[in-house]
């Protein structure tokens, strides 16, 4: 890996007091010498009366800045979980320099409770990005791995608590200093609350120029004081909203967002035109990241997509992918790539590189789901109401999410592109190497089950197989195996779509953009607003990936939590790009 990668975060240099580390760059340790609980406990979340605020909020919103080991983060998830509130924690931290898993692992074989376990498997070593895993059903940790003085302005959300732990300020002051106190000041709710270990005249004086009134508490230890600050105006906890949802397909778009309603507690209708299955009914899609040499939007938005989609999407199985190829300008190119990445995400080994954050998505049947084709969409009543063919009404409610794959042709007058494609299931008694090419792809489904694919066929809207494709898949097969020694058992045919710059589409619909709905009464009656349509397409060759994080990112916008993505990614797969 090259040391300056921009993928990479710097992992900091440590040195270790018996099980105190100590940061080399900042001179300072990570805590008091000794066991860290009391202390973080008593600076963090112990100033905030969260078990309170948790009574009186459906949902708070927490951002630590300095997230080193975890221990605030696991002290904090301890005290909501005796709490025994229902309100959803939104616990965001960043953090420019995250310890390495080994180091993590270190300080947490100490503890061994179920929640630093939990934090071992999920931690994202060495990426810089952002993170978001639902860490329990209650608590949804973002983690982003850049720095706070880029980072913050990149935040949207409204914090009601902040914890404040850099190193001492007089070592640190890129996390102690005005413009991290104004950015702070930006995202916080009228009374929102910060504590911080530090009565340095900094950030005293800083955080009261932000806005902030500042209180000086009795310290922890040899500390005699911390620092306890509130923006201006009335603590009153947030709300999430719950509205009545529908959605419009069943496809991993459509199953995504189902996925993130019922994580905010929200039961949707889902109806599917059984007539057209789509494409998620490949017997498997892979997930990976769609990755470029230059770390552009796109490649950052996909790294921060398969992280989700590997930790929360239900039906993913996640497991390493192999990629090989035999074309020498294609493997240069992932050498290349590979070097950009820590090896424990994409190693290269010879001719063959591994993707170990990756897996595979299989098709579920959501709970809510009804067969019926929607031909039309009519406002009533602050609800959309939506109609079949017939004229018949299907459902109706406050929020209407479009995910409908090829189907938003005939929905909506976005330009979309299809890429017809197929793959053929086959048998083997041998077991088969698994791996993907740029041209063919390989995955073990079950027993002596694997799927072979793909082809790519640009314009088509064919969705029946074709002998003559399934036979090149099996040429290509044995071309590639040099034996013949397998079976066919299926093909399978779908229309990928796909946006003209090649990046998702997700977010509000713009009004004039939805074709089915009707919204003229008539003569003489009132013309109905339009209630709010949300719409997940373009997914093109990568919807397994994608699809998760930006379901997440519409239905948080809509509940009113915290967005899972930077607000230029946000900008990014808007859908009034066009
Ligand atoms: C051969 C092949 C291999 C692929 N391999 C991969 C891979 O390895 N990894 C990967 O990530 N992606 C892969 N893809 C791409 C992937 O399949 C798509 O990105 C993804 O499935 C698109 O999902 P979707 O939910 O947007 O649409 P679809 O899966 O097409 O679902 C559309 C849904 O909308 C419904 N619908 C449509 N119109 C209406 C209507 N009017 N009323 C009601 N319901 C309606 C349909 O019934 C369906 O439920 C592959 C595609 C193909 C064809
Ligand atoms: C005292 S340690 C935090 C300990 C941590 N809260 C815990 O519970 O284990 C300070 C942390 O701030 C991080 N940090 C320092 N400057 C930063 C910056 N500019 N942006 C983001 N993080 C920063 C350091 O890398 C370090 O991990």
């Amino acid at each position: 890996m090259q040391p300056d990668s921009p993928y990479c975060t710097k992992a900091s240099d440590i040195i270790w007091q018996q099980d105190t580390p100590s940061s080399v760059e900042f001179d300072d340790s990570y805590w008091s010498q000794g066991d860290p609980s009391e202390e973080k406990q008593w600076v963090f979340p112990g100033q905030h009366q969260l078990p309170s605020r948790a009574q009186q909020a459906d949902l708070i919103v927490l951002l630590e800045l300095g997230f080193g080991f975890g221990h605030n983060f696991l002290q904090t998830i301890a005290l909501w979980e005796q709490s025994n509130s229902t309100a959803q924690l939104h616990y965001i931290a960043i953090e420019r320099s995250p310890p390495t898993l080994a180091a993590l692992k270190r300080v947490h074989a100490l503890t061994k409770t179920a929640a630093s376990k939990r934090l071992l498997e999920i931690y994202p070593a060495g990426l810089a990005a952002w993170h978001v895993v639902w860490f329990t059903d209650q608590i949804r940790l973002t983690l982003i791995f850049e720095d706070a003085q880029t980072a913050l302005p990149r935040l949207d959300a409204k914090v009601d608590v902040f914890y404040l732990d850099g190193f001492k300020p007089s070592q640190n002051p890129e996390l102690f200093n005005q413009f991290i106190f104004e950015g702070m000041r930006r995202l916080a709710q009228p009374g929102a609350s910060a504590s911080t270990y530090s009565v340095a005249g900094v950030v005293k004086q800083g955080l009261r120029a932000a806005g902030f009134r500042i209180e000086k508490r009795q310290g922890w230890g040899r500390k005699r004081e911390l620092l306890f600050a509130e923006a201006p105006g009335d603590w009153r906890g947030q709300r999430l909203r719950r509205p009545s949802v529908q959605i419009i397909g069943a496809g991993i778009a459509g199953q995504s967002l189902a996925g993130s309603l019922n994580r905010f507690d929200i039961q949707p209708i889902i109806l599917a035109d059984p007539n057209h299955p789509g494409a998620s009914s490949q017997p498997a899609l892979n997930i990976y990241p769609q990755l470029s040499l230059q770390r552009d939007r796109l490649s950052e938005f996909s790294i921060a997509g398969c992280y989700f989609a590997l930790h929360n999407q239900e039906g993913v199985q996640r497991r390493p992918l192999r990629w090989r190829s035999a074309t020498p300008a294609k493997i240069q190119r992932m050498q290349r790539l590979s070097q950009l990445f820590p090896d424990d995400y994409l190693e290269q080994i010879d001719n063959e590189v591994t993707y170990h954050q990756a897996g595979i998505w299989q098709s579920l049947s959501p709970a809510g789901l009804q067969d019926a084709k929607v031909c039309e969409l009519r406002p009533s009543k602050g609800q959309m109401r939506l109609y079949d063919a017939a004229g018949h009404a299907l459902s109706q409610a406050d929020v209407t999410l479009l995910a409908a794959g090829t189907g938003m042709h005939t929905l909506t007058s976005l330009a979309l592109k299809n890429v017809r494609g197929q793959s053929i299931r086959i048998q083997s008694k041998h077991a088969l190497p698994e791996f993907l090419t740029g041209d063919i792809n390989i995955t073990h489904l079950d027993g002596h089950d694997f799927l072979v694919g793909s082809t790519y066929e640009l314009g088509s809207n064919d969705s029946q197989t074709r002998l003559l494709d399934t036979d090149r898949l099996m040429s290509d097969l044995a071309q590639t195996l040099q034996h013949r020694d397998f079976t066919l058992t299926s093909a399978h045919a779908g229309i990928r779509t796909t946006f003209s710059d090649r990046v998702i589409g997700a977010g509000l619909l713009p009004t004039d953009a939805l074709t089915t709905a009707i919204m003229d009464q008539g003569v003489g009656q009132h013309l109905e607003p339009m209630p709010a349509c949300y719409a997940l397409m373009g997914l093109g060759s990568h919807g397994a990936t994608h699809a998760p994080l930006a379901a997440e990112a519409i239905v948080s916008a809509f509940c009113g939590a915290p967005s899972p993505l930077p607000r230029d990614l946000a900008h990014l797969i808007r859908l009034d790009r066009f």
